[in-house]
């Protein structure tokens, strides 16, 4: 029996998951960090924190697993899209990484657009000028710190700075790199254009490589640190999002998934490159070598749940062993609607659909009759209608899931995950494994390693759909009804968001 290790690099904390040939689940750890907001609507993290926690969590699951290092055939990492992390001519860490939920570069963004112009970065990047990706973050430092960007010797993304501390390599793979906004997606290599519009030197980026493909091996010096065996390789792996859709096995025309982590995404595999004009959901390159994907994100899913429980359930958090089954239970009792109780999860702005960093989060149809579980449940129907947005921009562009998997937290609640399938109307489905982008970059691991010929193969052996839940038809029309006025919504805050982000800056 071989083993590989799946590393998940995400916003609250990085799991490191050792897995057996056929994807089963031989010992786990986590450690978790802080992000910091510097200023409102700021969001940044220490790489270093990333990379101790990696370090760490894969010691403790070689530890705990009892598998020896020699038997380990390779490490896919699967990482938090988007970050900017800047190393000096001496590999040390510039500043703390700018990550992907920052909403700082605006100007930037307009900057981007007016030197490339918008059609034609849509057309080699696949999106928009985001000020979620890399690109702005960039242009952010050049700007604005000038002095650290004179010292910028390596560019890269919070996965590729963990393979640089493991394997002394600079370098990335397509699907992570597809979300720096310098690529050319089509063509899968970086864009000499974009580059050269920008002024940005292409010596500073990493070497791109497919996902399964190998991209280094690891050090003397990390083998020390971690208990792996020099020499093992590690493979491009994926963002996130990518690494999730091995995971769940969303790698043919017709899968989809929906994950509410941090952020909420909904993906759909596609054999050929499909791109939204107007640029409200991102095309990326897949983890399927050649192959691509279309999603659309709203930044505030489990992230508006998490901020409600910080913020004013601490009772439920000292005296409950899982805090969020109780938030759970609270929100079941509310039932549909919450008492005419809405939420618009934009606590962190909005991408899918509207393209808004001004935009801000609200409750709307408070009344003195409404309690927490009014809140809470207002909270997780509108991270579902803000997903269900995404699936809709989805359909414009005739991309059209036959199916529709479940992951990240939020995706383990039954309550979600039914009211995913009542508002999408249609069955919603987990797969047996709760830790897709670790598993998903194992899978990449495995086929890297050589034991298996390709991504579908290996996951038509390894994944198998657990549950399915099927839509409520009453429900849906319930469902449909608020649905149409959470879509009013933002139209009519728009100008009022506009004014509030000029008005107090
Ligand atoms: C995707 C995105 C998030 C992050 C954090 O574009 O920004 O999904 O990768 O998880």
């Amino acid at each position: 029996m071989k083993y590989v290790i799946g590393i998940d690099l995400g916003t609250s904390g990085t799991k490191t998951v050792l897995f057996d040939e056929m994807g089963t689940v031989i010992a786990s750890a986590l450690v978790e960090y802080p992000m910091y907001q510097p200023q409102n609507g700021w969001a940044e993290q220490k790489p270093l924190d990333w990379w101790n926690a990696a370090a760490e969590t894969i010691k403790t699951v070689i530890e705990k697993s009892g598998v020896g290092a020699e038997n380990i055939a390779g490490i896919g990492i699967s990482g938090q899209m988007h970050g900017l992390v800047m190393l000096d001519e001496n590999n040390d860490v510039i500043r703390d990484s700018i990550i992907w939920c920052d909403q700082r570069t605006a100007a930037e963004c307009e900057e981007i657009e007016a030197k490339i112009g918008r059609a034609r970065l849509i057309e080699i990047t696949a999106n928009p000028a985001l000020t979620g990706f890399t690109a702005s973050k960039i242009m952010w430092v050049k700007n604005h710190e000038p002095e650290n960007y004179a010292k910028c010797a390596h560019i890269l993304l919070p996965k590729d700075y963990v393979r640089f501390m493991l394997t002394g390599e600079y370098a990335t793979e397509v699907s992570d790199a597809s979300g720096m906004q310098l690529l050319d997606i089509a063509n899968r290599c970086w864009s000499d254009e974009v580059l050269e519009k920008l002024d940005i030197d292409k010596k500073l980026l990493g070497k791109v490589y497919e996902s399964p493909e190998i991209t280094g091996y690891i050090t003397e010096e990390a083998a020390v640190l971690t208990g792996l065996k020099a020499g093992t390789p590690v493979v491009g792996g994926a963002g996130d999002n990518a690494a999730a859709a091995i995971g769940t096995g969303t790698v043919h025309d017709g899968d989809a998934f929906t994950t509410i982590g941090t952020s909420g995404v909904v993906f759909a595999h596609t054999k050929e490159m499909a791109i939204d004009p107007n640029g409200r959901v991102h095309t990326f390159c897949c983890a399927v070598p050649g192959e691509w994907h279309v999603m659309g994100v709203t930044q505030g899913a489990g992230l508006s749940l998490r901020w409600f429980r910080d913020t004013f359930c601490a009772d439920i958090v000292a005296n409950a062993e899982n805090p969020y089954k109780v938030m759970d239970d609270m929100a079941d009792n509310a039932g549909i609607s919450a008492r005419k109780l809405l939420f618009l999860p934009y606590l962190m702005g909005e991408r899918t659909p509207h393209l808004d960093p001004n935009a801000r989060g609200a409750f709307i149809g408070l009344s003195a009759i409404h309690d927490r579980g009014d809140m809470i449940r207002a909270i997780m129907e509108g991270v579902s209608y803000s997903l269900a947005d995404c699936l809709s921009v989805l359909d414009e562009m005739g991309v059209r899931p036959e199916k529709m998997l479940a992951c990240g937290g939020g995706g383990t609640s039954v309550l979600w995950r039914q009211m995913l399938a009542d508002i999408y109307a249609m069955p919603v489905s987990t797969v047996d494994s709760k830790e897709a982008p670790a598993l998903g970059v194992a899978i990449l691991a495995m086929v890297g390693a050589g034991i298996y010929p390709t991504v579908q193969e290996a996951c038509e052996t390894i994944l198998r759909l657990k549950t399915t839940t099927d839509p409520i038809a009453d429900n849906s029309e319930k469902y449909a009804k608020v649905y149409a006025i959470y879509k009013a919504l933002y139209p009519h805050l728009k100008e009022d968001f506009a004014s509030l982000a000029r008005a107090l800056p």
